[in-house]
């Protein structure tokens, strides 16, 4: 099938830093965007900047009713669905054993259970249609680990898991399914783990960098929310439709 000219580009945690430069990326393309997130305010302001093809949604992607609402009205609103960018995700650091189950359960939940929903509830039309392009945002963490971060560090293999499987039961419909594993992004998930680190332990940016941030990349930067953007961008494009159940890091040489 030859891609539609505007597409329906879904993207969760829309309105956090990645999920704004993917939207800018699509609308920028004239695509139409449906922004997932959980504040209607944040929406309402981010949505307002946006242009007539951008569309906020209240949606946590944790719940299957508000994940089969939000689908729902945006086949009733544009009949079809041919993107979806599973983008939706938070930070929460500790030692195991002081990392609280709350917080464990929230971080899989989000970022793994989340991706499983959205996918369950879009794969149905984007079969139907024989056409879809599913990106899951896991991260450099869905292949390696750094301490504190057990449940982050476990959703984001999770999400390599869920990617690899989703891209074998769609292949026969014309689907692709793969990730795309950021390096660091100077996001708001991002700065609050480093304001911590420089008000908590007292640590300059650059030390902080090579504590919370990865040492050992090999570009020694931080990786744009646009560099990203474009390779999910390419992900989604005719282009790119013979590649699924990739992997793909943008992440600076790591
Ligand atoms: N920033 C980085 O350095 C980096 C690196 C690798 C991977 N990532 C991944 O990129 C994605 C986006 O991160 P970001 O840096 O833009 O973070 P961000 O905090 O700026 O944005 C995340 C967004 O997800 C939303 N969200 C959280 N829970 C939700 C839920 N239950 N339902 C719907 N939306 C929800 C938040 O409200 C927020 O708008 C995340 O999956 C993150 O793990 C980020």
């Amino acid at each position: 099938m030859v891609l539609q000219k505007k597409r329906v580009v879904i993207v969760t945690g829309g309105v956090g830093g990645l999920g704004l430069a993917i939207t800018n990326k699509f609308v920028q393309h004239g695509d139409i965007v449906c922004l997932l997130d959980l504040s209607q305010e944040k929406l309402d302001s981010t949505v307002a900047g946006l242009g007539e093809n951008v569309k906020g949604y209240v949606c946590d992607v944790t719940k299957e009713a508000s994940v089969q609402q939000t689908i729902t009205a945006i086949l009733d609103e544009h009949q079809r669905i041919d993107v979806l960018v599973n983008n939706a995700g938070l930070q929460y650091r500790a030692k195991i054993e002081d990392f609280p189950l709350e917080k464990w359960q929230l971080l899989i939940d989000v970022m793994l259970t989340g991706v499983f929903l959205m996918t369950k509830h879009v794969f149905p039309e984007m079969k139907s249609k024989r056409f879809g392009r599913i990106i899951n945002i896991s991260s450099v963490h869905g292949e390696m680990a750094t301490p504190e971060k057990v449940a982050y560090v476990a959703a984001k293999h999770g999400v390599i898991g869920v990617t690899s499987v989703s891209a074998i039961e769609a292949a026969p419909y014309g689907i692709t399914v793969n990730s795309v594993l950021p390096g660091p992004v100077k996001t708001p998930l991002l700065v609050k783990q480093l304001d911590d680190l420089y008000e908590i332990e007292g640590l300059s940016e650059q030390e902080a960098l090579s504590r919370i941030v990865y040492p050992k990349q090999a570009m020694n930067r931080f990786i744009e929310d646009t560099e990203v953007a474009d390779t999910v961008f390419f992900l989604a494009s005719e282009e790119a439709s013979a590649i699924t159940m990739e992997h793909i890091k943008v992440a600076g040489g790591m």
